[in-house]
C-alpha cells in the first residue's frame, strides 16, 4: 500500500458520529414497524462484542470450533491457492481470533485490512495481532460493510492488482437476507477487484435441536448479548427499556431456513426513545438477528448471482456437531 493509500484508509475510518446517527435512525424506524426490527450490526457495541467472544467459547456454539478446526487443518492448502503477497481484507473482524491461522499460512502477506462497525473493540483486538505480526502492515477501517458508500471508499484504498483476498468468517454472511447477501458479495467484488478471492465461513446446519441451543445457551450469555442492545439504546439514545420486562428468544424458521433472535415483551408497555413513544403488547417482539443457513446448492447460486465462483470448499472432519464449511471464491467468470 502506498503512503497516499494509507492516508485515504484513515479517512475511510468513519467518525463515530456518523455511526451514531445511523444507529438513531435505524432504532426510531425499526421500532415504528408493525414487526419491530433492529439491524443486528447494532448488537456490537464494546460490551456486545465482548459478549460475542464469550458466546464463541460456549459448548452449544459449534460454528467457531468447527471453523477454527477446518482452518487449522486446511490453512496451508488454502494459502497455496491464494498465493504470495495477498492483502487480506477481513469483513467483521471482531476479535480477529481466526486471522492468525490464515496470516501464518500465507506467503509474505502484503497487508491486513480489518473492517468492523465496532470501533473501540476493533482497535483493542488489533493489539495482540500487531504484537504477533510486527512486520505486517495493518490498516483498520471502521465502516459498515452493508453500505454501498462505505464499500466504495474501501475500493479506493485497496491495491488494484488482483491480489486482494476477502476473509469473511463466522457465518456473518448468514446475518444478511439472501438478496442482501447477494448485494454484499457484489459490492465486495467491486471493492476487492476482478480475480480477487474470498474465504468465507458458511453454516449449512438445519437441525433445530442443534441450532436453537446454539443461539439460546444454558448460561444465558446469548440472552445477555441480545438484551445488551436495549442497554445500548437506553445509554446512547435516552431510552427507558426495563430489561426485566423483555426476554430473549431464539426461533428456527424452517420456511426461511434461518434462526431468528427476538426480544419479547413480557407485558403491555410503552417505551420512550429520544422522546418518541413505542407501544408493546405482551408477547410482541423486536426481531434483532437472522442467521440464514445455506444448503450447498443455494450458496453456490447466491455466489454465481453476485459474480463469484466457488473454487474450493473445506468441512470439519467429524467430531463437531453442525455442518459448517469454509468456501474459497474467485471474483469473475471461471478461469
Ligand atoms: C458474527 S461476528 C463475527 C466475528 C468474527 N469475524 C468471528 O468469526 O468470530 C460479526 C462481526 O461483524 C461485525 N459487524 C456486524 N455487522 C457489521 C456491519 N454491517 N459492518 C461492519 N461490521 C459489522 C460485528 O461488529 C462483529 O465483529
Amino acid at each position: 500500500m502506498t503512503k497516499q493509500q494509507r492516508m485515504q484508509a484513515h479517512e475511510t475510518g468513519r467518525p463515530n458520529a456518523q455511526i451514531d446517527a445511523r444507529f438513531a435512525a435505524d432504532v426510531l424506524q425499526g421500532l415504528s414497524r408493525s414487526q419491530k426490527t433492529l439491524p443486528c450490526a447494532w448488537l456490537y457495541d464494546l460490551r456486545g462484542s465482548e459478549l460475542f467472544v464469550e458466546i464463541t467459547g460456549l459448548e452449544e456454539y459449534y460454528p467457531t470450533r468447527s471453523e477454527i478446526g477446518t482452518l487449522k487443518r486446511s490453512a496451508r492448502e488454502i494459502a497455496r491457492q491464494i498465493g504470495a503477497h495477498a492483502t487480506v481484507v477481513e469483513f467483521g473482524s471482531g476479535s480477529s481470533h481466526k486471522t492468525p491461522l490464515l496470516l501464518e499460512a500465507l506467503e509474505a502477506p502484503a497487508a491486513y485490512v480489518p473492517i468492523d462497525i465496532s470501533a473501540e473493540f476493533l482497535y483493542e483486538s488489533l493489539k495482540p495481532l500487531q504484537a504477533r505480526f510486527p512486520a505486517l502492515h495493518v490498516e483498520p477501517v471502521v465502516a459498515d460493510f452493508s453500505k454501498a458508500e462505505d464499500m466504495r471508499k474501501l475500493r479506493k484504498l485497496l491495491p488494484a492488482d488482483g491480489r486482494n483476498v476477502g476473509f469473511f468468517p463466522g457465518s456473518t454472511i448468514g446475518n444478511f437476507t439472501p438478496p442482501e447477501a447477494t448485494l454484499f458479495l457484489r459490492q465486495a467484488g467491486d471493492a476487492l477487484g476482478q480475480g480477487s478471492l474470498m474465504l468465507i465461513g458458511v453454516d449449512s446446519t438445519t437441525d433445530p435441536e442443534i441450532l436453537v441451543p446454539a443461539y439460546d445457551d444454558a448460561r444465558k450469555v446469548t440472552a445477555a448479548f441480545n438484551l445488551n442492545l436495549l442497554v445500548r439504546i437506553n445509554r446512547e439514545l435516552s431510552g427507558n427499556f426495563r430489561l426485566g420486562d423483555f426476554r430473549h428468544e431464539a426461533r428456527f424458521n424452517p420456511e426461511q431456513s434461518r434462526v431468528e433472535m427476538h426480544l419479547v415483551s413480557l407485558i403491555d408497555q410503552d417505551v420512550w426513545v429520544q422522546g418518541s413513544r413505542f407501544q408493546f403488547k405482551a408477547g410482541e417482539s423486536i426481531h434483532t438477528e437472522n442467521s440464514y443457513k445455506y444448503g450447498e446448492q443455494k450458496f453456490a447460486q447466491l455466489c454465481a448471482a453476485a459474480g463469484w465462483q466457488e473454487i474450493g470448499k473445506w468441512m470439519e472432519a467429524g467430531g463437531e456437531r453442525g455442518n459448517f464449511g469454509v468456501h474459497l471464491l474467485r471474483c469473475g467468470a471461471a478461469a
